[in-house]
């Protein structure tokens, strides 16, 4: 690869700082009715490009918008002559979508991946995808390059180096989460981790959360998970723990979404909040960019 393009955010800046490439960024002009225009004004011609595209939680969260954003500034780059297209998206949007849950919708994960496909795109890098959280490439599609770059070792790093906790429990919100927790717990030296089972209603969207937990009399629990949206999964599992006397309590998860009041519901249980900067928000304190790099240095 050559250079990295992306917004001016900060983010981008290190992916190339990090990966040893010029930094070119992407001008972002929003025009009144809201529609967008990604501008690139280097040279591009001939260069292997790796373009960046990172949502941000700060205001209303908008998917959509950066799936745009991706698709004009990619055929942008592709008329300005790139000679190859790669693309990190470090929250893999609508990847929550990975099959068809209710007769009649769409697999959106595989259409944002063929979308890219058809762009051209050679390889994509995601971190922490939903639909695979162990760290490599991604089975869920092989028509092109994709890879899933683990986000909970450096929550664990981050955990160990901010809080240090005393024989914690780690716990996973869900049984999806628990090789997060465990991931995390082997950062801190313990040699367990939990998770607690989560059912939902496909129709309704509704979830209840069972599991059994133990007596945890003032013992602190570090809660992990790979999204917070409306942040409903995490407050029910931080009750649970409430219930059993846990002492503090930490939530951590790799993509903060931060949807509708999710910041306020957890916030008012109580428990920390933290949460990777694959996605830009006042909690994203956990920094992914040295770790992206390296996998990329590994796989291009
Ligand atoms: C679901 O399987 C995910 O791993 C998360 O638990 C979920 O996306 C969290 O969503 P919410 O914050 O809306 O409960």
């Amino acid at each position: 690869m050559d250079i990295v393009v992306g917004p001016k955010d900060g983010f981008s800046e290190r992916i190339a700082e990090y990966l040893n490439l010029t930094f070119v960024p992407l001008h972002r002009r929003v025009f009144p009715d809201r529609e967008i225009c990604p501008r690139i004004v280097d040279a591009i011609k001939g260069k292997s490009v790796l373009f960046v595209s990172r949502t941000s939680g700060a205001d209303a969260f908008h998917p959509n918008r950066y799936l745009i954003e991706l698709y004009l500034a990619l055929t942008n780059l592709k008329s300005l002559g790139a000679k190859e297209l790669n693309v990190l998206m470090p929250y893999f949007v609508y990847a929550r979508q990975d099959k068809v849950f209710r007769e009649g919708e769409v697999v959106s994960a595989k259409a944002v991946l063929d979308l890219l496909k058809n762009l051209g795109v050679k390889r994509f890098y995601t971190v922490t995808a939903h639909m695979q959280r162990e760290e490599g490439k991604l089975r869920f599609y092989d028509e092109m390059e994709c890879y899933t770059i683990d986000g909970f070792e450096e929550i664990g790093k981050y955990i160990k180096a901010k809080y240090n906790p005393e024989n914690p429990l780690v716990l996973g919100p869900d049984l999806t989460a628990s090789s997060g927790a465990e991931t995390v717990a082997k950062v801190l030296g313990i040699s367990e981790s939990s998770a607690l089972e989560k059912f939902r209603d496909r129709d309704t969207g509704a979830t209840e959360t069972k599991g059994e937990l133990p007596e945890l009399n003032g013992r602190d629990v570090i809660i992990v998970d790979d999204i917070a949206a409306t942040g409903g999964t995490m407050s029910k599992a931080v009750s649970m723990c409430k219930e059993k006397g846990a002492g503090k309590i930490i939530c951590a998860v790799v993509h903060p979404v931060l949807a509708q009041d999710c910041l306020n519901r957890i916030r008012n249980t109580g428990a920390e909040f933290i949460g990777c900067n694959t996605i830009e928000s006042c909690i994203s304190k956990v920094h992914v960019e040295k770790k992206i790099a390296e996998f990329i240095k590994q796989h291009s």
